[in-house]
């Protein structure tokens, strides 16, 4: 079956995020929105076929779920991320998200700290300072040809005993980086010498793009598992986000056994019917979806790359290694934050997210979701370049 990324597809009336809040957020509603990470594709038919199924049973009292979810997806990590996982390693999560407060709420006591390395997706900052713990910040250190590493000396240097977590989005948001075998080994031995316990934020993995792969943080050594909290989604790669369809993944029995009470007692380990049917068709039939969703976000990306170049060069974006966000390098337009944004929203009428929200690092970015028509992603470039000229 061939899948038809090219059909636009009318949102209007749905209470879609990314359409319906362009006035409150950007103050105006006539903009072409290329910001929360969703698909402007529709979601594919052997999922809403699933879906359909059960609805048409029309009775959704209280259900359990089925051993064929975990086993579902212990086959897709094993075959898509070589890592073999328990099922009794797994849990659903109602989010990633909520996943990650969950976390901070279990393992964070009130006086200790949560680390994240910004740029990058700012829930991750919101969400420990919403629930009152403190924030410690590592920025990325921007390496040649506009990309990132961790930087480990500095690392070194905010850390003290108080610092219990830390928060790794991998593959990244925004620069839609696979972090390294040799940066995930050098991050397991620092945080397991510290008793840090590390999210993997892994709800980006199934979208690596241009032969790059994925390498799930826990699979790298015994101290990754160890200390490791893996969360996953099918929602990116199939969007889905809107179903809620997570899952958790924790090795080591200790965290395991705390964490999971945790939520089984406040009931949060129960999946709405929806969302389990949704992850078990995703997983069984989306293979050949996700094939093509990756060949024609890859293909968006080279029409953004090519259209930059060609007309507005001053604008550089860094090639993704994952998933269908492009980070723009816009410093070489010379603007400060008020005159990007102003360029953007008021003058070429588009709704991205300015590069200040992923924090210290991300001033003078624009973060571009090309998850959309190619013809949508041409008229937003057409917009950008009238604007400047
Ligand atoms: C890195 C990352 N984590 C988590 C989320 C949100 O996941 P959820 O909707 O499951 O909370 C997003 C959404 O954009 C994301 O990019």
């Amino acid at each position: 079956m061939k899948y038809d990324f090219d059909k636009i597809i009318d949102r209007s009336g749905t209470n879609a995020l990314k359409y319906s809040v362009l006035k409150e957020r950007y103050g105006r509603d006539d903009l072409i929105p290329l910001w929360v990470a969703d698909l402007d594709f529709e979601t594919p038919d052997f999922i809403t076929d699933a879906l359909r199924k059960r609805i048409d049973h029309s009775l959704f009292g209280y259900t359990t779920v089925p051993d064929e979810l975990w086993e579902t997806i212990v086959k897709w990590v094993e075959d898509h991320h070589g890592w073999k996982v328990n099922k009794e390693w797994i849990t659903y999560i109602p989010g990633v998200m909520k996943g990650v407060g969950s976390v901070v709420n279990v393992f964070v006591k009130p006086d200790e700290k949560v680390i994240i390395q910004p740029p990058v997706y700012y829930p991750f900052r919101l969400t420990p300072q919403g629930n009152e713990r403190e924030v410690v910040f590592n920025p990325l250190k921007r390496v040649e040809g506009g990309s990132y590493e961790i930087d480990f000396e500095h690392l070194a240097s905010v850390v003290d005993d108080k610092c219990r977590l830390l928060i790794l989005s991998n593959p990244h948001n925004p620069a839609g980086i696979c972090w390294s075998r040799e940066t995930l080994v050098k991050l397991a031995d620092f945080c397991y010498e510290r008793n840090i316990i590390v999210i993997s934020d892994e709800i980006h993995c199934d979208l690596t793009l241009f032969g790059n792969r994925h390498i799930p943080f826990a699979t790298v050594s015994e101290k990754a598992a160890e200390i490791s909290i893996t969360f996953g989604a099918p929602s990116k790669t199939f969007n889905t986000a809107g179903i809620v369809n997570s899952y958790a993944i924790v090795p080591n029995d200790t965290l395991r056994r705390r964490f999971f009470k945790w939520l089984e007692a406040n009931e949060f380990n129960e999946p709405p019917i929806f969302s389990t049917i949704a992850i078990i068709a995703a997983f069984q039939k989306g293979e050949a979806w996700r094939r093509q969703l990756i060949s024609y976000i890859e293909d968006n990306i080279r029409f953004v790359e090519d259209y930059l170049n060609e007309y507005i060069p001053a604008i550089k974006p860094l090639r993704p290694q994952a998933t269908f966000l492009v980070w723009l390098d816009c410093l070489e337009l010379r603007l400060n934050h008020k005159e990007l944004i102003d360029l953007f929203v008021n003058k070429a009428r588009l709704a991205l997210n300015d590069g200040e929200m992923f924090g210290k690092g991300g001033e003078g970015y624009m973060r571009l979701n090309v998850g959309a028509p190619r013809a949508v992603l041409k008229k937003a470039l057409d917009q950008l370049r009238l604007a400047l000229e």
